[in-house]
């Protein structure tokens, strides 16, 4: 099969750090409470000077030195998220004039909430394997500026979330596992950011139904994956799940019997990053020296929409 193989990873925070103590200055909470909850300790928030493609261009140049490809071999550039600075051009178009990228290259964005970087991958895979020349290169990017959206009177969602990018190079690689699922319930009420005659464009939640939603629904992706690739859990190395609370990730793994080790996390340094999230934590086992060629990875999200995926990738 036509696996896709990530040649390089890159990630970018900003540099402003938000502490519990600091968001608890505002509203009704504690540090204890938003730990215990949710694991977070801490989250970046942009600086003025910072935009939702600035973190991106970032990101992705830290991808594209990584991989050390060519720019002119980069055939598409996706941007995942839901936060852009403005509706058009796209970030990805963005991305491509900042980073000198040629005109041959195919750029656009995509949403798809907090799954969007797995779509993203699942999608230029799609791209990749109609192309005649089979070594080109896809930039998949996941890139939030979430601070925007949120109200920070309301203690149920402004505790939760960060903005950060993250990015990977991939290309078509033959003999290499890959599996994907996916799919999405057409809901607004429980997770949404915006809403029809309102000015502010904040993220609105019910956070237990979320929650609910997340602890059954990663489960069946994950399942998922492995019945359509005769593999166990246990064949896998690694599970990267979106980074969106602590204790859904400590529930499925328990659910799992696996070690903590497995379900590598990152949500206490920077909250939910909604689609940078995945790519973010990939850059940073990347940098840990963590990844092994052969090495078998899930990865695995959900988010408004709801959506949800998962894709299996061989390192
Ligand atoms: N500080 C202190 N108290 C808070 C609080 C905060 N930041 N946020 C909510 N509370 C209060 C509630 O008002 C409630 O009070 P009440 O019992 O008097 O009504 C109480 O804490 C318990 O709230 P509850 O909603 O039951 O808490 P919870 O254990 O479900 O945790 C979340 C709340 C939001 C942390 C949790 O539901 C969650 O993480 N859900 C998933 C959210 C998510 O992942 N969203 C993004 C998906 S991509």
């Amino acid at each position: 099969m036509n696996g896709l193989k990530i040649v390089g990873l890159g990630h970018f925070v900003p540099e402003n750090v938000y502490t519990n103590d600091e968001i608890s200055k505002n509203i009704e909470t504690d540090d204890e409470w938003i730990r215990t909850r949710t694991g977070i300790e801490e989250r970046r928030f942009v600086g003025n000077d910072e935009t939702n493609y600035s973190l991106a261009v970032k990101a992705a140049d830290m991808a594209i030195k990584n991989a050390g490809v060519s720019k002119d071999d980069i055939s598409y550039i996706i941007t995942c998220t839901f936060s852009a600075d403005f509706p058009v051009p796209s970030i990805a178009c963005m991305v491509q004039s900042e980073l000198e990228i040629g005109d041959s290259c195919t750029c656009f964005d995509i949403n798809a909430a907090c799954s969007g970087f797995l779509y993203g991958l699942h999608t230029v895979r799609g791209l990749l394997l109609q192309e005649k020349d089979k070594n080109k290169y896809g930039l998949v990017i996941g890139s939030e500026v979430i601070s925007r959206h949120l109200d920070m009177n309301d203690r149920e969602t402004c505790i939760l979330f960060g903005d950060g990018a993250g990015a990977a190079v991939v290309k078509l690689e033959e003999n290499y596992l890959y599996e994907f699922t996916s799919g999405s319930k057409g809901n607004y009420e429980v997770l949404h950011v915006g809403a029809l005659n309102e000015d502010k464009q904040y993220v609105g939640m019910k956070g237990k139904d979320v929650f609910k939603f997340a602890v059954t629904t990663i489960p069946k992706c994950i399942n998922n994956v492995l019945n359509e690739s005769n593999l166990s859990i246990d064949d896998i190395d690694y599970v990267v799940c979106h980074q969106a609370n602590k204790r859904i990730i400590e529930a499925v793994m328990t659910k799992y019997k696996q070690p903590a080790e497995k379900f590598p996390m990152n949500i206490m340094k920077y909250g939910n990053t909604s689609a940078a999230s995945i790519p973010i934590m990939l850059s940073e086992m990347n940098e840990k020296g963590m990844f092994k060629k052969g090495q078998k990875v899930i990865l695995v999200g959900f988010g408004a929409g709801l959506t949800w995926a998962a894709n299996l990738i061989e390192i």
